[in-house]
């Protein structure tokens, strides 16, 4: 696997000591986190911390852009979560699918013991409280700004914390905290760090744009091979390689440059562009590993 040049996201380590320090400051003012991932990516676009940093406290994952996931993998994934006690919901915030059961997940399984207990002791008109996280472009504010739509505003600062975040209120006496800091993926892996490139999460600079079109031509070859024949209508051997794909693809687009040759790197902008749109259809990027009992 070629080497990802790290020089690009060496300003996350900085960040990291600061946004863990926030998260541990603010957990004790919430009664459970909400996680959003992208729902193509739900592993890679997980912070590689977020279980330890969060330990104890319920949790909701929020699979954000499933418009752009493979339905079937995104309830593969909501099982995987839930074999663990995690409940997870398929959304999109950008048409706001999926949101209108977020709150009632909420009440009737991620906070169901709290809101039993605060019933018996007459403390019903407590707000329920998540604290929001997920790393940039995984959707946080979309999902944020859908869920408080033109009601959003700020719950006045509390004393004692940070001012940088937000608190916003919802109906249902719910309020959720923006946190501010820059949580990061698990950069170390480069798989992670590829997938996170095809979907964009990442600079496009971590690798040149021919090298990671090839990556996800093969990676379509092997799951998605239909969507690569329909989409491209090219036809290819089980032993072609990434640049194969790629000059196939060029080649059927007319993507010619002098003397002949096929000008891959237009190829391979229209490759990335169009799984990142869509247009090769929806493709998740991986499932959950199952162990099979
Ligand atoms: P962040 O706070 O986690 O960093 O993410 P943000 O909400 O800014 O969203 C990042 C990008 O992802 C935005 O696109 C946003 O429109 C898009 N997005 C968010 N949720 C969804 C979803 O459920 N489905 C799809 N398809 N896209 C989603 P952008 O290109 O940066 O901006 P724009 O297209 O909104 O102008």
């Amino acid at each position: 696997m070629d080497n990802i040049d790290m020089k690009q996201i060496q300003w996350f380590p900085g960040h990291m000591a600061k946004t863990r320090r926030l998260i541990s400051a603010n957990l004790k003012l919430v009664d459970a986190v909400a996680e959003v991932v992208d729902a193509r990516v739900p592993l890679s676009s997980r912070n590689p911390e977020m279980d330890r940093m969060t330990t104890g406290k319920p949790r909701i994952i929020i699979l954000n852009k499933c418009d752009l996931a493979d339905e079937k993998a995104t309830k593969k994934w909501i099982e995987y979560f839930s074999s663990f006690g995690i409940t997870s919901l398929a959304v999109d915030c950008k048409s706001g699918k999926g949101l209108k059961s977020f709150i009632p997940s909420v009440k009737t399984k991620v906070l169901k013991e709290l809101i039993d207990k605060r019933q018996k002791n007459g403390m019903t008109g407590t707000p329920l409280r998540l604290m929001i996280v997920g790393i940039p472009n995984v959707g946080k504010s979309s999902f944020i700004n859908r869920l408080a739509g033109s009601k959003r505003a700020k719950v006045e600062d509390r004393p004692g914390v940070t001012r940088t975040k937000q608190w916003v209120k919802l109906d249902n006496n719910i309020e959720l905290l923006d946190m501010p800091g820059v949580l990061w993926p698990k950069f170390e892996d480069q798989n992670v760090a590829i997938k996170l490139a095809f979907t964009g999460a990442v600079s496009d600079d971590i690798l040149d744009i021919e090298t990671l079109s090839m990556k996800l031509l093969v990676f379509l070859k092997e799951n998605y091979p239909q969507s690569l024949k329909e989409r491209y209508k090219i036809d290819y051997a089980d032993g072609e390689s990434g640049l194969d794909l790629l000059e196939k693809v060029g080649k059927k687009r007319g993507m010619m440059i002098a003397g002949g040759k096929i000008n891959t790197e237009r190829a391979g902008i229209t490759v990335i562009d169009e799984f990142r749109s869509a247009k090769l259809g929806r493709i998740t990027l991986e499932l959950p590993e199952v162990n099979e009992k």
